[in-house]
């Protein structure tokens, strides 16, 4: 399973690649706003921090558009991944650019039978917002199961399934259980996937006991 980083704030990018675990990144437009700094810089430094793809989202909404956003977006790092909605536009360029030899991301999936079409339209990526259908009363990772469940029936899917807008551990933990591809979890979330009482428990106990000891294993 691989795990994005669902951000724009490159201080937090930079120490989850420093640990290891981290795969990819995904940004939004509100993600981008919310870091308050030019786009084009912003996804430029997160694709010097992390070798995996970087999910950069257009901002149009018709093809030609989508088009021309998409060209200034990929010119930035061979990593980008261009993210686009749900839409018959969004699919459109998603076939032309998958066509170019681009990675792309189609967003804003909330249903299987949009996932089936990302798939033909030859999206690398598939992302569709387990938190956001948890929040209006849906099943966010019963979708999950779903659209696993039919690419499983198609070996020419090669749409992998991003779960995404990501709320807690066990979104993860359930993502994980159901052979989800990638998920993609905010900062906070990544770090709540450490922690366990006992871990901290643990070893306060061994470093108590050790100090006793008065000694020191590497001088
Ligand atoms: O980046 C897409 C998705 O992860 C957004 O999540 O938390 O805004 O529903 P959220």
């Amino acid at each position: 399973m691989k795990f994005f980083v669902d951000t724009a704030d490159t201080a937090e990018i930079a120490a989850l690649a420093a640990s290891g675990l981290l795969d990819g990144v995904t940004t939004n437009p509100t993600l981008i706003a919310k870091s308050g700094r030019p786009m084009g810089a912003v996804i430029a430094e997160i694709c010097k921090l992390v070798h995996g793809p970087v999910s950069a989202e257009v901002t149009a909404t018709d093809h030609a558009g989508m088009m021309r956003e998409a060209a200034v977006l990929r010119a930035i790092a061979h990593n980008v991944a261009i993210k686009v909605p749900l839409t018959p536009d969004g699919l459109r360029t998603c076939r032309a650019l998958t066509d170019d030899g681009v990675m792309v991301n189609v967003t804003l999936c909330f249903s299987a039978a949009q996932a089936i079409l990302a798939a033909k339209a030859g999206a690398a990526f598939v992302s569709p917002f387990v938190g956001r259908l948890d929040d209006i009363g849906e099943d966010g990772m019963g979708l999950i199961a779903t659209i696993l469940e039919i690419y499983r029936n198609y070996p020419g899917f090669k749409t992998e399934v991003l779960v995404a807008s990501v709320r807690g551990p066990a979104h993860v933990v359930e993502a994980a259980r159901l052979g989800a591809h990638v998920a993609t979890v905010p900062p906070a979330v990544l770090h709540q996937l450490f922690a366990h009482p006992l871990t901290e428990k643990g070893l306060a106990g061994f470093l108590a006991d050790w100090a006793k000891t008065g000694q020191t294993i590497a001088g």
